[in-house]
């Protein structure tokens, strides 16, 4: 087979890594990749949200096979194009079309299907610029802190939580009335604060059966001790100790369950990753948010883990045969550093020469933000890699990743020391 995935992070270098292992596998193009995915396969540099370089290069490398990697391409119906095209709609593609990505590019539409088929998710209601102090008067039923999340995709930076009534309300003005997110923020999503500890779960349906993914837990704050700016994630820990079995189970039932089947209901033919961010309130599983792709970091830990062949299971999702499908994990743990470049999440440089990837011993280094400039590699994005480790605890498995995070050097690299000390501490609810 013949396989295009588009993106350029680390979460694409992942998906590269475990193709490029699959035995289906004839020719894997990334595009546009980075340093990383290259030795995977070949990187073509168009952008994932050009689809007419898409269709030309499907066309010219006879591709049998379209990953999507992030959520951009696929809210803007990177699957509808292919469908509408005489020459693409046979095709697959892995990833919803622009309907099932609603479930990420419209919380107001995520949280309307979560109410209609009775997912656990926190109370909320919607407003608009007319409707801002209604909205107002729905922050005062509410205990603090207050949560508001601009509607439409916002980079990651719409949802803002608030523990003071009068800044929130203030807040509220800003997002509808004044475009704080720009068009993202016309409708925000009122809702109430969850409680609990905080991890996503990742499924792989073809619309009709689906395959639960290891759970993961990201790291959000650019600041050890999850302090400072937000980011899209500074490392990643699978499995999750507050996620046994019987969480899961439970998680199963209660969420991805009436999730699978409220597609079907709803008449959405959702073909991919859906990524369930989650709050686990003492053992009672609320849906956060959900996702139309694969985390990442997540995927660095989440897609390792996977011993059977992704590329048979992505042959599963397009042919609608996933419940044929072996799906093996392995017990160990994985565990990702992320290493960033200085000044991340706010302004950094870029183009800093890299060296001592050739010393990593260990752990598997995932480029996220790299580019090859002649013979060396160097920095292009503000997370630059993810190293990923294997061990019989958290502990052994960070302590692989902070090794070899330590003798991959460039200006200004700047990493969490703390992936995963809490959950090494954690003693139950
Ligand atoms: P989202 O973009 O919806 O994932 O929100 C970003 C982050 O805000 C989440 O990962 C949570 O840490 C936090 N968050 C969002 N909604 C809530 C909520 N209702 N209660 C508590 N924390 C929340
Ligand atoms: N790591 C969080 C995300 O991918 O959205």
């Amino acid at each position: 087979m013949n396989v295009l995935i588009l993106g350029s992070g680390g979460r694409e270098h992942a998906f590269a890594w475990k193709i490029a292992q699959s035995k289906q596998l004839e020719n894997l193009y990334i595009a546009p990749g980075n340093a990383g995915t290259a030795h995977c396969g070949t990187n073509v540099n168009i952008s994932a949200t050009d689809f007419e370089a898409v269709k030309k290069l499907v066309w010219e490398k006879g591709i049998d096979m379209v990953l999507v990697g992030p959520e951009d391409p696929l809210v803007k119906g990177i699957h509808d194009y292919f469908l509408q095209d005489d020459v693409l709609k046979d095709i697959p593609v892995i990833g919803p079309k622009k309907d099932g990505a609603q479930l990420e590019g419209s919380k107001d539409f995520s949280k309307q299907f979560m109410m209609r088929h009775g997912v656990p998710t926190a109370r909320y209601q919607s407003f608009t610029k007319d409707t801002c102090e209604e909205g107002k008067k729905f922050l005062e039923t509410l205990e603090p802190p207050f949560v508001l999340k601009a509607s439409g995709l916002a980079a990651g930076k719409g949802v803002l939580i608030i523990d003071n009534i009068k800044e929130a309300k203030a807040e509220l003005e800003n997002m509808l009335l004044n475009a704080k997110f720009g068009d993202a923020s016309a409708t925000v999503v009122i809702e109430e604060f969850l409680h609990g500890i905080e991890l996503s779960v990742f499924v792989l349906t073809d619309g009709k059966s689906y395959k639960i993914l290891p759970a993961a837990k990201d790291y959000k704050r650019i600041g050890e001790g999850d302090t400072g700016l937000n980011t899209g994630g500074m490392g990643a820990v699978s499995p999750v100790p507050f996620a046994d079995e019987a969480f899961i189970k439970k998680v199963e039932e209660k969420v991805v369950k009436p999730t699978i089947n409220g597609l079907v209901k709803d008449g959405i033919d959702y073909r991919g990753f859906i990524f369930i961010g989650l709050m686990n309130n003492k053992g009672e599983p609320s849906v956060i948010e959900y996702n139309c792709r694969m985390g990442d970091p997540e995927t660095e830990v989440v897609i390792p883990r996977i011993e059977s062949d992704l590329l048979d299971l992505l042959d599963g999702v397009a042919t609608q045969t996933l419940d044929k499908k072996s799906f093996a994990v392995t017990s160990q743990t994985a565990t990702t550093v992320v290493l960033v470049s200085g000044g991340y999440p706010e302004d950094y440089e870029k183009g800093k020469v890299v060296s001592g990837l050739e010393k990593v011993e260990g752990s598997q280094v995932f480029h996220a933000g790299t580019k090859q400039d002649g013979d060396k590699v160097v920095t292009s994005g503000g997370r630059v890699f993810a190293v990923t480790s294997f061990g019989n605890s958290i502990k052994e498995a960070v302590a692989t990743s902070f090794s070899n995070a330590e003798k991959i050097t460039y200006d200004k690299k700047y990493y969490r020391r703390d992936i995963g000390k809490d959950l090494m501490e954690w003693k139950g609810y």
